[in-house]
């Protein structure tokens, strides 16, 4: 990764977003903090009102192609994920969609194909953005955003439906980007998220089910991945606190097919779970207003 770093603008107050951008161009030239040796996050002033974190790529970065290589077809997305998420999201024709934390496009494409009006997608990675700008040429725009940052260029309840599937659990302030979500879709919108399940998480690693901590690990494909492990309650209040209410949960089990062209997985996935899928609504507001949200 070396002299690679991932630049996000965290405040700018006062100057339009086309100013920001040349202005942190300009002046990371200028003061050279692309060769900065930078540990895990750095906060560094630019002048004016601008604060810009240096951090390494996102983490995804190195292995997009690759990620979309694999869950294109493999077990856990395409024969778990993505039919359950894709069922939540139920009929999507005419629906203004945001795919938040699209990955490659794999999610977009197949809304588009159900009839989607058009999909805006996001994700921290510049190099999946490019792949699924590749792979979903129409009906769809895509957008190189950190979910940490707010979703300023999106206008307030503009979408019908949102989907974040296997994004929320490598978020460190989870409610923030939820309440991002919550303002930019419609007051009869919905949010679709799916993420590890926490007894799943429990079992492969151990210590308490009510450990709220953050993973790091390598994948088998050698992928650098870090998440945070927790228990359902805790994401349950994390909906809560974002104003959302829960409208349907589902533990998947693995589609058929998977029992011929991966048993293994089949064999582990009908008996333990791995993921977990809900569909979300906005509460209505006297009840945000009564709970203090
Ligand atoms: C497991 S992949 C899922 C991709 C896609 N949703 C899918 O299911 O195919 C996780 C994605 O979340 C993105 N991601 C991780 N942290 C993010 C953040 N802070 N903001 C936006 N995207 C993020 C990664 O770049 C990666 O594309």
């Amino acid at each position: 990764m070396g002299d690679y770093w991932y630049a996000t603008v965290l405040e700018a107050h006062s100057l339009d977003h086309a100013v920001i951008e040349h202005e942190v161009a300009e002046t990371a030239r200028r003061s050279q903090v692309r060769r900065q040796p930078a540990t895990d996050r750095q906060l560094v002033a630019l002048g004016h009102d601008l604060v810009m974190t240096i951090e390494e790529p996102p983490r995804f970065e190195p292995f997009a192609a690759d990620y979309e290589d694999h869950a294109s077809t493999s077990a856990y997305n395409a024969l778990y994920d993505r039919p359950a998420v894709l069922e939540l999201c139920g009929a999507v024709t005419g629906l203004r969609v945001l795919d938040a934390g699209c990955g490659p496009g794999l999610y977009a494409e197949e809304l588009v194909a159900r009839g989607a009006h058009d999909v805006v997608g996001l994700d921290a990675s510049p190099a999946m953005i490019e792949l699924a700008r590749l792979r979903v040429p129409e009906r769809a725009s895509f957008r190189a955003h950190d979910l940490q940052a707010p979703l300023d260029w999106l206008e307030p309840e503009s979408f019908d439906l949102a989907v974040m599937a296997l994004v929320i659990h490598h978020l460190d302030d989870r409610v923030a980007a939820l309440r991002e979500l919550h303002r930019v879709l419609r007051p009869d919108g919905h949010l679709v998220v799916s993420t590890h399940h926490p007894t799943g998480d429990w079992l492969r690693h151990g210590g308490s089910y009510f450990d709220v901590s953050v993973i790091e690990e390598t994948w088998n494909r050698g992928w650098r991945v870090r998440y945070w492990r927790q228990p359902l309650t805790q994401t349950v209040t994390e909906f809560n606190d974002a104003g959302f209410l829960i409208e349907r949960v589902v533990e998947p089990l693995p589609a058929s097919e998977m029992a011929t062209r991966y048993p293994d997985d089949y064999e582990l996935l009908r008996t333990s779970p791995g993921f977990i899928a809900f569909r979300l609504l906005k509460a209505p507001e006297e009840r945000r207003v009564a709970a203090g949200r």
